[in-house]
């Protein structure tokens, strides 16, 4: 299975006013495209006409919404709350809906973009004071890593057909791609954490991780899955793989949600991947930046001014 690698979403509107894409009517659809593409929010620019009056066999008239929200199944139009537009769009609504009552359209002004994100996953940037100006770039959108998490889910599932498993996490960034990846397994699995410190300045090389929380499973003879959040450098990962195989485990794989290849030190092999990802500090969906942006329900870049000065490139010393 090729591991899906974020990039600039495919709409043709991203690549600019000038380039190929959708010929706008208005100024507003081409800001709307761009902050969709932004979210990473999938789109398609007026793709159907639903015929809402006819002369014998002649449509009349037709209703075509300005996007289509594939994601979510949904239709906007957007709209000004200039009043006479908007009793004309309602009316238009309203006939779409009495003749084509099971499509999903949501009538857009400015204000309701923050309900829309909503919709899609981005609930929480309010709740962590982050505006979407703090915001570089976003890697990985809340129906992206949903969708990968629930193909990991089927992946380790046929590929542990007849067996339990345990799922041994490493915290603390691990916490929710653990939480959504075992509800998206189908065999009897049991779950245990483990958490590692890295070396203080001074600590011998040898020392470089250490475990300061063990296991309460004993795996020997288990099949243990290894789960963790990012492998950056890969030493992290060796070592804890090293220490478990000391275990006797009946075998021990690993899965990592995103992985920063460029930044590997050691050839640690992971059986299952999530994203590969830019060499950039990241956070959210778990990772953290001294303890902020973890319930962030989407991956992101931040701009620099607020990437730690000790985070931004060095690993911390405590996870
Ligand atoms: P490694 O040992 O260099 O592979 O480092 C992996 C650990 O570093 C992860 O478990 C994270 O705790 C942390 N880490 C690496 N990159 C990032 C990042 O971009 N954001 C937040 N934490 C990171």
């Amino acid at each position: 299975m090729a591991t899906p690698r974020p990039t600039a979403p495919s709409n043709p509107a991203a690549l600019g006013e000038d380039g190929p894409g959708p010929r706008f009517q208005h100024p507003t659809e081409r800001e709307f495209a761009r902050l969709l593409d932004f979210y990473r929010i999938a789109w398609d620019y007026e793709p159907t006409a639903f015929p809402l009056v006819w002369s014998g066999d002649r449509v009349t008239e037709a209703f075509r919404p300005d996007f289509y929200l594939p994601e979510r199944d949904l239709y906007v139009e957007l709209t000004t709350m200039s009043q006479r537009l908007l009793v004309r769009k309602h009316r238009k609504l309203r006939r779409l809906r009495e003749l084509h009552p099971d499509v999903q359209i949501a009538l857009v002004t400015r204000r309701d973009f923050a309900d829309l994100l909503a919709r899609f996953g981005y609930g929480a940037v309010e709740i962590t004071s982050l505006p979407a100006a703090d915001i570089e770039r976003i890697l990985a959108s809340p129906a992206e890593i949903a969708a990968r998490v629930a193909a990991l889910g089927a992946r380790i599932s046929a590929d542990y057909a007849g067996r339990s498993l345990v799922l041994v996490g490493l915290l603390k960034g691990v916490t929710f791609f653990l939480a959504d990846l075992a509800r998206a397994i189908t065999r009897p699995l049991a779950i245990d954490y483990l958490s590692v410190a890295r070396p203080q300045s001074g600590e011998a090389a040898s020392d470089r991780v250490r475990f300061v929380r063990d296991l309460d499973i004993d795996i020997r003879g288990k099949h243990v899955l290894l789960i963790e959040d990012i492998v950056n450098t890969g030493l992290t990962l060796d070592y804890v793989v090293r220490r478990l195989r000391e275990r006797e485990p009946a075998s021990l794989e690993t899965c990592v949600l995103f992985d920063k290849r460029a930044r590997r030190l050691v050839d640690v092999p992971v059986r299952y991947t999530g994203f590969d990802i830019p060499d950039a500090f990241v956070v959210g969906y778990g990772l953290d930046d001294r303890e902020l942006y973890r319930n962030l329900p989407f991956l992101c870049v931040l701009r620099s001014t607020n990437k730690s000065p000790v985070t931004s490139h060095e690993p911390r010393a405590e996870r």
